[in-house]
């Protein structure tokens, strides 16, 4: 169910103009999660926080997350900045990381002004926000992708990595309950299964197209 495209990163990363791109290459919707909470609450984001507070924000982000992991199969979704540290973006897919530079990021923040930026009282509050993320960012990440590129490049390289995607999954057991139903689920989410032995017969049996995992010398695969 959750194949989607999550980007990741921090204000100014450039989320929604890759993301947007991205869609369009993919033939895929672009769900970005501030647009939707403007248009939910009919108000900027800037706008909000004047009237709410923090709290409440990242409670409707995370509501966002949930809605969007239970709901959506096969979207682009671009972040609010933030989300990462309320909620697993995992849950919701393969998760790419916009990297961008401090000083790009300040660069940018300062061309587009920061009162449209909440969270943002200062360059000092910036860079001591960003180093606080950065460790949370990468480690969500399923790739990250240094965004001091063309956007044209940068898409292109998100486009040659999904292709190349390819999660395993292992099935070897013993109870065959509901094994035929699980790898089909596992396979229309990107899985590859490999298995063994009676396992890897019985799936083959019920027309799976498993992989023999003996085939694999190496330990590292
Ligand atoms: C925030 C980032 C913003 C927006 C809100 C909070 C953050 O989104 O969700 O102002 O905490 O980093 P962008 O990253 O799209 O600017």
């Amino acid at each position: 169910m959750c194949n989607n495209i999550i980007l990741i990163g921090f204000m100014g990363s450039g989320k929604t103009t890759i993301g947007r791109e991205l869609a369009q290459k993919l033939g895929q919707i672009l769900i970005d999660t501030d647009s939707l909470i403007e248009i939910n609450y009919g108000m900027k984001i800037s706008d909000f926080f004047k009237r709410f507070d923090e709290a409440k924000f990242r409670e409707i982000e995370k509501n966002l997350c949930i809605w969007c992991e239970k709901n959506l199969g096969n979207a682009i979704i671009s972040t609010g900045g933030g989300m990462p540290t309320i909620y697993n973006m995992r849950n919701m897919g393969k998760v790419i990381f916009l990297d961008t530079p401090f000083n790009e990021i300040k660069k940018r923040i300062l061309n587009d002004g920061v009162e449209n930026r909440p969270m943002i009282k200062d360059i000092d509050s910036m860079l001591k926000l960003y180093n606080n993320r950065l460790q949370i960012y990468k480690d969500m990440a399923h790739f990250s992708i240094d965004t001091l590129d063309y956007k044209e490049n940068i898409v292109d390289k998100i486009y040659h990595y999904l292709k190349g995607w390819k999660l395993r999954a292992i099935l070897s057991v013993s109870d065959k309950t509901n094994i035929v139903f699980f790898a089909k689920e596992l396979i229309s989410l990107g899985y590859d299964i490999l298995s063994t032995g009676g396992t890897l017969a019985y799936l083959q049996k019920h027309n799976i197209n498993a992989i023999d995992i003996s085939k694999y010398t190496d330990s590292k695969e």
